[in-house]
């Protein structure tokens, strides 16, 4: 098992690997509809916005975690929010999923960003260091569906604090749909 940070051409697979896993867990528009996300993220996002994560055995793609910034317009502290992630049905439970994140969380903390937001099942999440967090804390781009989802962890030594200002995502996630 390999983790790799950035795309490097491989954007096809991973938008394939992100259709096929949500199809098969839940559902086929759901599947259209996070693939289409990741296409998006992979062509619209600014380099300094976006950063992805890939799990690889025997050079396919396996895994894949996407980062993408959420700017704050009274903080200056940096701060990424994680979504999607997939790891391809058959590979599932094996703790890949597991180790990609903790990849990719201290390859975060290693470039100096500041907090990983996500919004997710707090179950899963809580095991690679998420908790959950309120929206007066970490205020959120659009109006939650689910509040108990919103979760988030320092990647510094410092103890998070209620992040200021308005959040806005980048453009690919600018739609109520994925909140
Ligand atoms: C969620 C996902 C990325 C986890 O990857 P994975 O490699 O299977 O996860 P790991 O093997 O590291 O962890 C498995 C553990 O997490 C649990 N788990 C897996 N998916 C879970 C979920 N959605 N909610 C809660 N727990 C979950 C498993 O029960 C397992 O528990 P155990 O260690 O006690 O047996 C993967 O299952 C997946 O791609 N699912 C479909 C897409 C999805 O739901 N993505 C997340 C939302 S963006």
């Amino acid at each position: 098992m390999e983790f790799s940070q950035g795309v490097r051409g491989r954007d096809q697979e991973l938008i394939a690997l992100f259709t096929a896993t949500f199809t098969a867990s839940e559902g086929a528009s759901e599947g259209t509809l996070i693939g289409d996300l990741v296409r998006d993220q992979l062509s619209r996002t600014p380099a300094a916005d976006l950063y992805v994560f890939t799990a690889e055995s025997a050079g396919m793609v396996i895994g894949g975690a996407v980062f993408t910034r959420l700017n704050y317009d009274q903080d200056d502290r940096s701060v990424f929010v994680l979504g999607p992630v997939a790891v391809a049905t058959e590979w599932q439970g094996q703790g890949i999923g597991r180790q990609l994140l903790t990849y990719a969380l201290q390859t975060l903390r290693e470039a100096g960003i500041d907090i990983a937001v996500t919004y997710g099942d707090p179950n899963y999440y809580s095991r690679v260091g998420f908790a959950p967090v309120t929206e007066a804390f970490i205020p959120a781009p659009f109006k939650l569906q689910y509040h108990e989802g919103w979760l988030a962890q320092s990647l510094t030594k410092t103890e998070m604090t209620p992040l200021k200002g308005t959040a806005h995502c980048v453009e690919a996630f600018n739609d109520p749909a994925f909140w």
